[in-house]
């Protein structure tokens, strides 16, 4: 069921159901998450149920500000602090150590919980609302099933999970990639996963260069090598070969659609092109749109042209190559 996001009265309800365990989707400004209260664990539970998402698998959990960070946190380092206070609300995760009597189901059963303030008028109403009935916080990831593109729109989540989930509609998500994740409980931060946050400005914030992910660094499922798969076949390829693959291509082209900066010329005229937008805060904006888009034709094969190599195209760059590697 789709409510209106900006009625007081659908928020309300909403709030209602979050406050009474249930599930509910709403918009962040990055993409759509599937929410439950995080302060209950047979609450979220039913987030891994509804998702199909194995329960090892932490989830973030949504506060109303930052002073809601300390119902969860059991303390913040100098540096989450830092990143909080520079972001917060925004398309920011930090990963701080977990107080340790609450938020044990969203965190995976690890020390260790990701929370984020999120900056959209429906999320933060919603939380408000919630906060009002007493719920410290709401665990919610993208509300997609396990693996699968992220949502951007209310429309994305119904085609997900079904009219029987309630589903406040904000519109089209303004970021439309997931938050950058910073894990903030260990030594030296670290960029679990890049979003449309530039490194440098993360770094700046912080006050120090953040380290990249080894393997022991935690579990992170949006940073499983196959993630975000649409159902067609992504191949990523460079620039030169790209124009040379579509100059050899035969009569497959008619199952074959193109995501690239340049307009291929005098290809197979079935092709379908979309045109990758130039800017890298419009390709995250429209990115898990198009792959939608692209499966709903039908098209069991997509080539995307490799984004350029700057660092602003971090976000864009890793969920193409996730979606390519599954
Ligand atoms: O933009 C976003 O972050 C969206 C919106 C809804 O806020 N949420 C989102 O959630 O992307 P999800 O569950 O699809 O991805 C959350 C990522 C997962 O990869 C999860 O494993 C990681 O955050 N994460 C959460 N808590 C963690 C923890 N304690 N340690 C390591 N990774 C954690
Ligand atoms: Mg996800």
């Amino acid at each position: 069921m789709r409510l209106d996001g900006r009625d007081p009265a659908a928020v309300e309800q909403a709030a209602e159901q979050l406050a009474a365990g249930e599930l509910v989707a709403f918009p962040t400004e990055t993409v759509y998450g599937l929410g439950a209260r995080a302060d209950d664990d047979a609450a979220t539970a039913k987030i891994f149920a509804r998702k199909g998402r194995p329960t090892g698998h932490p989830l973030i959990v949504h506060v109303p500000d930052a002073a809601g960070a300390g119902a969860f946190a059991a303390h913040l380092s100098p540096v989450a602090e830092r990143l909080i206070d520079a972001f917060w609300p925004g398309p920011l995760t930090v990963i701080v150590a977990r107080a340790p009597d609450r938020g044990a189901a969203a965190a995976g059963g690890q020390s260790t919980i990701g929370l984020r303030c999120p900056a959209h008028p429906v999320a933060h109403a919603l939380l408000d609302a919630a906060r009002r009935r007493g719920v410290l916080g709401v665990a919610a990831p993208s509300a997609n099933r396990f693996g699968r593109v992220s949502p951007t729109t209310a429309a994305h989540v119904l085609d997900e999970f079904g009219d029987d989930l309630l589903v406040l509609d904000g519109g089209a998500c303004r970021i439309g990639i997931e938050s950058s994740i910073v894990d903030c409980s260990g030594a030296e931060p670290v960029l679990l996963r890049p979003g449309m946050l530039a490194r440098e400005r993360i770094e700046a914030a912080a006050g120090v260069a953040l380290g990249e992910p080894t393997a022991a660094s935690p579990r992170a499922s949006g940073t499983l090598e196959a993630h975000y798969a649409p159902d067609a076949k992504v191949r990523l390829m460079p620039t030169a070969m790209l124009k040379t693959a579509l100059q050899v291509i035969g009569p497959e082209a008619l199952k074959l659609a193109v995501y690239s900066r340049s307009i291929p010329s005098g290809v197979a005229p079935g092709l379908v092109h979309r045109r990758m937008p130039a800017r890298p805060e419009q390709a995250a904006h429209e990115l898990f749109g198009v792959l939608r888009e692209f499966d709903r034709a039908g098209i069991p094969l997509i080539w995307v042209e490799e984004p350029p190599p700057g660092p602003e195209w971090d976000g864009v760059r890793d969920r193409l190559r996730r979606a390519a590697a599954a």
